[in-house]
């Protein structure tokens, strides 16, 4: 699997994702979608909201505002506990979730050389020597506070390495065992791990730290009202669904659909737009009779599930993973994640979750308007139960660029390739002129750019050799590339025979097709049916 490095990389230099204010130095954990970013997204976007919007007759749309009434904010939970436990370093001031702070340690820079050096050849001697000698050298260096770095004494702790994760109570006990030996004798009150950015064992103690952003909309502070910026944009369609109910004439089980901007302090966001401060959700409210909760959790489970691999996310890379008791919200009844092996690992990409009757029955209390549902079969009013899908448009956008990255050699050159879905790409076809000199051809491409932009997201390019532009457009995922040559258009020896070439960006295989007959051949490559339009046309030597 590609690493994220790489990712990062080619988003930036292909203008897909750029680090936010990058001018100024950046701001940390913000990122903005450049030219081909905002296509990919909105492509993301647009099949989802196709999907769960406008191909089902049960669901409707909400664009809510993003600024709340504060008393929202209270009935949902939000202000109470909406939370994460907190720890920082002392030393070096980092904030950490202390709920991952042995992932955090794990993935650090320091382990990582740790572990290193537990399997070259100096440690089947001695293992300890073998840390004591790297912490003396390079350990000064990448964790400076870190207490063999400092020289401090060690405990004999027998490693048990290879650890198996961060998970493991092996690994788990060998860090602390060194942090209590430190700590006991500093006397302060910390958290017995050494901090994953410089080492040093002085960590606070866990606390919890709201994630809620506060904002003050108003002029003057003092007077302004106080509220914050939504973390999810759930609420924006429970506060609405009288609303909706009212207007749509709607029956259950229905649901609201809404996607928009959300905004979390994360103590810890990382890893390129997998966790960010600011960030974009797909998120369903799906409105049920209570008792059918269970049957409608599960057909929304098994919906998303098979969502991602219609688009191209390969099956191996996604699973599925029940949430235990403990870590269930305290409102929820079960809930699924739905999870892509990142590069750092399994992670969620989407949480399926039976919310019960909870959010509706606390707006009612909080708001004292009655949320409720007239139910004609039973002639009972009630208050439905909601299954919440809950997706990142950013996380989405990213396990989609990861999974389609492939390297592979092409006659002794490096070719970088994203396989897309057609749908996903950002640009569709290119149209290139094989000589950017011969007026005729640059003419006639132009022409045909401009007709097939009509239908698809089209470009023309003739800023670079015909090989190197192929190269371009397979680095950005464009699925077909259309190239107009002399014989396209004669050359007063020989006439125009007017076709053009359409090349396929994952087997580069090529087909020469009339130019009358490009559009409806367009339809048909987009539809995937390559094999089926081949027979039709003659084949071309690959490039
Ligand atoms: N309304 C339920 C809810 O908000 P969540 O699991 O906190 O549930 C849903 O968020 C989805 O939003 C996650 O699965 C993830 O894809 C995305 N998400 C959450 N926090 C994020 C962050 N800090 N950065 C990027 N995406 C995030």
């Amino acid at each position: 699997m590609v690493d994220l490095d790489t990712v990062v990389s080619l988003c930036k230099r292909r203008g897909f994702i750029f680090q936010s204010s990058e001018i100024y130095g950046g701001l940390g954990s913000a990122w903005d979608y450049g030219p081909l970013g905002v296509e990919f997204k909105n492509n993301v976007k647009r099949l989802w909201w196709r999907d769960n919007v406008q191909l089902r007759d049960d669901m409707v749309g909400l664009d809510a505002a993003i600024s709340m009434h504060p008393r929202v904010w209270e009935a949902s939970g939000h202000v109470a506990g909406f939370s994460d436990p907190f720890t920082g370093c002392s030393e070096c001031g980092r904030h950490y979730r202390a709920d991952q702070i042995y992932e955090a340690i794990w993935n650090s820079k320091w382990f990582r050389a740790i572990q290193k050096v537990l399997e070259g050849p100096a440690a089947k001697k001695n293992e300890w020597l073998a840390i004591l000698n790297w912490a003396e050298s390079d350990g000064k260096k990448i964790a400076p506070n870190f207490p063999l770095s400092k020289g401090v004494d060690y405990p004999l702790v027998p490693t048990g390495y290879p650890f198996e994760g961060p998970e493991d109570p092996k690994f788990r006990e060998f860090l602390e065992t060194l942090g209590r030996k430190i700590i006991a004798t500093d006397g302060s009150r910390t958290e017995p791990v050494p901090c994953p950015n410089c080492g040093a064992v002085k960590m606070s103690v866990a606390k919890p730290a709201s994630l809620m952003v506060e904002i003050f909309l108003g002029p003057v502070k003092e007077t302004a009202t106080k509220t914050f910026l939504r973390p999810e944009t759930a609420q924006g369609i429970f506060v609405n669904f009288d609303n909706v109910l009212q207007a749509s004439r709607k029956k259950l089980p229905f649901g609201i659909a809404q996607i928009g901007k959300a905004f979390r302090n994360e103590i810890t966001p990382g890893n390129f737009t997998f966790r960010t401060r600011e960030f974009e959700q797909m998120e369903i409210e799906y409105f049920v009779i209570p008792g059918t909760d269970e049957e409608w959790h599960q057909k929304w489970i098994d919906e998303r599930f098979s969502w991602y691999p219609r688009y191209g996310i390969r099956k191996e890379n996604i699973r599925l993973r029940e949430h235990t008791k403990d870590e269930l919200a305290f409102y929820a009844k079960r809930c699924v994640d739905i999870e892509y092996l990142f590069p750092m690992g399994w992670s969620e990409l989407e949480g399926i979750a039976d919310r019960t009757d909870y959010d509706l029955k606390r707006h009612s209390e909080f708001s004292g308007k009655t949320l409720e549902y007239f139910d004609e079969e039973s002639k009972q009013k009630l208050i439905p139960y909601v299954i919440e899908p809950s997706a990142g448009a950013d996380r989405s956008a990213l396990a989609f660029l990861i999974d389609a990255y492939h390297q592979e050699e092409v006659r002794g050159e490096k070719r970088v390739v994203l396989r897309f879905h057609p749908e996903l790409a950002p640009v569709k076809i290119a149209v290139l002129p094989l000589l950017k000199k011969n007026s005729q051809i640059v003419e006639t491409a132009k022409k045909i750019c401009a007709d097939l932009r009509k239908h698809w997201h089209s470009v023309y390019d003739d800023t670079a050799s015909i090989g190197r532009l192929y190269r371009r457009q397979d680095e950005i995922g464009t699925p077909f590339c259309v190239t107009v040559d002399v014989q396209t258009v004669g050359d007063g020896k020989t006439p125009a025979d007017e076709k053009v070439t359409i090349r396929d960006r994952d087997t580069m295989q090529q087909i020469r097709v009339p130019i009358t007959a490009l559009e409806a051949t367009m339809a048909d490559l987009m539809a995937g049916k390559w094999s089926e339009v081949a027979k039709q046309f003659p084949a071309q030597p690959v490039a």
